[in-house]
């Protein structure tokens, strides 16, 4: 389970304060799937990269798996993130000079995964993602809706238990987008991952178990879809 906890976030430029999230209480159960909707500004990137252990909360916590993210310090965070959570990011974040394999493989470097088997398991997964006829190509070769199934494989190969896009369809057109958001579903009612999905798109968001709409910083209301 995912808790957030009283959260609040206050950005400090020089003097000037501003509280991007005003006391933020969330539960998500696992394999829940939360869309997060609401005016630009409201505070939903702020939410993600919190929860993504990118930036603590000014005040409040963060609770995943009964592991309180405020009791953890920067190893501890850096770990938590590699082995639990996958992001995906609007721009796709794929490395230009790499391969579709090697992109997806980066995550397992970093884990420590010896080089056959970092192999095996990035191939394996761009197969789970239709894309195994692409693996050798750069991102330049691919289409967008391509791009963000790599970067949603490069998400998945360290097995995360959570799944965090922002905008993840945002520079699709609508059949790619379509496309991606049935893509992370079928992985979510599979795979039984959380995914928590910030979009601007009400379309979008109508694929989710749950929808959580944001406002100045606050939730303004949630509506549960199924
Ligand atoms: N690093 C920062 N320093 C200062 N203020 C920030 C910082 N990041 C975000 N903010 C401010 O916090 C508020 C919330 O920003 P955030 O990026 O979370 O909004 P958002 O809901 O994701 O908007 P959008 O839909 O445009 O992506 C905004 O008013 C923004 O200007
Ligand atoms: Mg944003």
């Amino acid at each position: 389970m995912l808790e957030l906890i009283d959260v609040w976030k206050v950005y400090r430029t020089g003097s000037v304060e501003y509280p991007a999230l005003r006391g933020v209480t969330l539960r998500i159960e696992d394999g829940e799937f939360v869309a997060v909707v609401g005016p630009s500004g409201s505070g939903k990137t702020t939410l993600l990269n919190l929860v993504g252990a990118l930036d603590l909360p000014t005040k409040g916590d963060i609770v995943l798996n009964g592991t309180s993210y405020t009791s953890l310090g920067r190893s501890g965070l850096n770990e938590l993130r590699r082995k639990e959570l996958g992001f995906v990011f609007q721009t796709f974040n794929l490395l230009s000079h790499l391969t579709a394999l090697e992109n997806v493989e980066l995550p397992l470097i970093a884990a420590g995964v010896p080089r056959s088997e970092r192999r095996r398991r990035a191939l394996e997964m761009l197969a789970r993602l239709g894309m195994e006829n692409k693996a050798s190509k750069k991102p330049t070769e691919l289409s967008g809706g391509e791009q963000q199934r790599v970067a949603i494989a490069r998400a998945l190969v360290n097995n995360p238990s959570v799944i965090l896009a922002d905008e993840p369809t945002g520079n699709l057109d609508s059949a790619n987008a379509k496309n991606v958001v049935e893509l992370l579903r079928e992985i979510n009612k599979r795979e039984g991952k959380t995914i928590l999905l910030v979009t601007h798109n009400l379309e979008i968001a109508e694929y989710a178990d749950r929808i959580v709409r944001m406002r100045d910083g606050r939730v303004e209301s949630e509506v549960r879809r199924n």
